[in-house]
């Protein structure tokens, strides 16, 4: 037994899953090959507890944009710690930030900090509420475990049933059904949110765009979730790449080099709802986590981050399309460079399920560490996208070899 089993099975007895979140909990069919804790990073690379190295394209769920243990990030948190964490005031460091992020972000006039991405878009759906005097949200996406956006599993999950009646979900990037519920619940709506971007090929931004469109017609707000596609796709986020212009948004993941930190921010005549209602919390205002968005902020401001994440987006992408025309699949690179995926594109969809999974299954054990989405960070040099795309083949072609003899016992799952 490996020791990160034996240590696997002592979490299970206190830590339900062994885990703190559905994403990072060890695939059951994986196992023995998939690592089920990870002690250590650097730059694009992370270590397992038995010292195995991996080439990172899961990047801590999205935040790491930079690389593990960026130094000029860790010295600004370290230089803080120095000086305190929290207090009972609000720090200096908030406007330093606020400004940055003014200035970054589209639409953002005025702007508050949070710690994680449901909690910004939860802010953001009550502002919606109190700004529209409104009770119903339309979601589209997922936009995190709160009471507001997880009625579909409900009340299995603990959330009341009679939340359904004020909380509608459109599947992500069906024009048709948002037009459906707008025009259905239009005066009860106050806000629709959605994702800019899905794991997809609409890299134009044509369902936000018509989503925009139709909001303002209705007179709804729009909410961007921006969690994992702000200062990814680009410093501004989809609201710059796409250029909409939502009401308000939640910016959280790739913020701060993966220090807890997200923010709720956009149009000040919604914003300022907050100085007519309480919406105060301990921790908002930690200070080593605004230290480290403004040092990564300034950093991609500085050395032009998001450039980097294309050409290394588009470098991996061409390999993905060359290695698949090697190994004679029927597969494409699809999605956005800083965040790409292989699509397996036979007129089987049972296959393609299957086949991705073995490959995922098989990349572990050639020690790149990836599951769906490829995230890009700053760390990740020609170098290493290169050597990825060597294992990605070697990997692929096991996959093929073993995808008949395996198939009745591949049941494609990722938590
Ligand atoms: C688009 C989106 N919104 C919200 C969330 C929830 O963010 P957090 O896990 O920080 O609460 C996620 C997390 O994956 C996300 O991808």
């Amino acid at each position: 037994m490996r020791t990160s089993d034996r240590h696997f099975q002592e979490a299970l007895k206190l830590i339900p899953w062994g885990t703190q979140t559905n994403a990072k909990r060890p695939f059951p069919q994986f196992e023995g090959i998939m690592p089920k804790f990870i002690e250590r990073g650097k730059g694009c690379r992370i270590w397992d507890m038995e010292g195995k190295e991996y080439i990172d394209f899961r990047l801590a769920l999205g935040p790491i944009t930079l690389g593990y243990c960026y130094d000029e990030v860790d010295d600004a948190v370290r230089a803080q710690m120095k000086k305190g964490v929290l207090f009972s005031m609000a720090s200096p460091l908030e406007l330093e930030l606020a400004q940055l992020l003014h200035e970054i972000v589209p639409n953002a006039e005025m702007v508050r900090f949070m710690k994680t991405g449901e909690d910004a878009n939860l802010c953001n759906v009550r502002l919606a509420r109190a700004y529209t005097q409104r009770d119903m949200v339309l979601t589209s996406g997922y936009h995190g475990y709160p009471d507001w956006f997880a009625v579909d599993d409900s009340p299995k999950n603990g959330v009341p049933a009679i939340l359904k009646d004020y909380v509608k979900i459109i599947p992500w990037g069906d024009c048709e059904a948002a037009e459906k519920l707008i025009r259905q619940y239009n005066e009860r709506i106050a806000c629709v949110v959605s994702i800019p971007y899905d794991m997809n090929e609409d890299v134009n931004g044509t369902y936000i765009k018509y989503l925009r469109k139709l909001t303002k017609e209705y007179g709804i707000l729009l909410v961007l979730d921006e969690v994992w596609t702000g200062f990814r796709l680009a410093l501004g986020g989809a609201q710059e790449l796409f250029s909409v212009d939502a009401d308000l948004a939640s910016y959280a993941k790739a913020m701060a080099n993966g220090y807890p930190i997200s923010t709720y921010l956009g149009k000040q005549q919604y914003l300022e709802t907050l100085n007519t209602f309480r919406m105060t919390t301990t921790y908002a205002g930690e200070t080593l986590s605004i230290a480290a968005a403004i040092a990564t902020l300034k950093i991609m401001k500085r050395e032009k981050v998001h450039d980097h994440l294309y050409t290394m987006g588009r470098r991996l992408m061409e390999g993905f399309n060359r290695i698949a025309s090697e190994c004679g699949v029927d597969a494409y690179a699809a999605g956005l460079p800083p965040s790409s995926y292989l699509k397996f594109n036979t007129r089987d969809k049972a296959y393609n399920e299957r086949l991705e999974y073995l490959w995922f299954r098989e990349l572990f054990r050639e020690g790149i560490f990836v599951v769906l989405r490829w995230f890009i960070c700053y760390s990740h040099k020609a170098a290493d996208i290169d050597e990825t795309l060597e294992k990605a083949k070697t990997a692929l072609k096991r996959a093929l070899e073993v995808e008949p003899k395996e198939r009745s016992s591949i049941k494609p799952f990722y938590w």
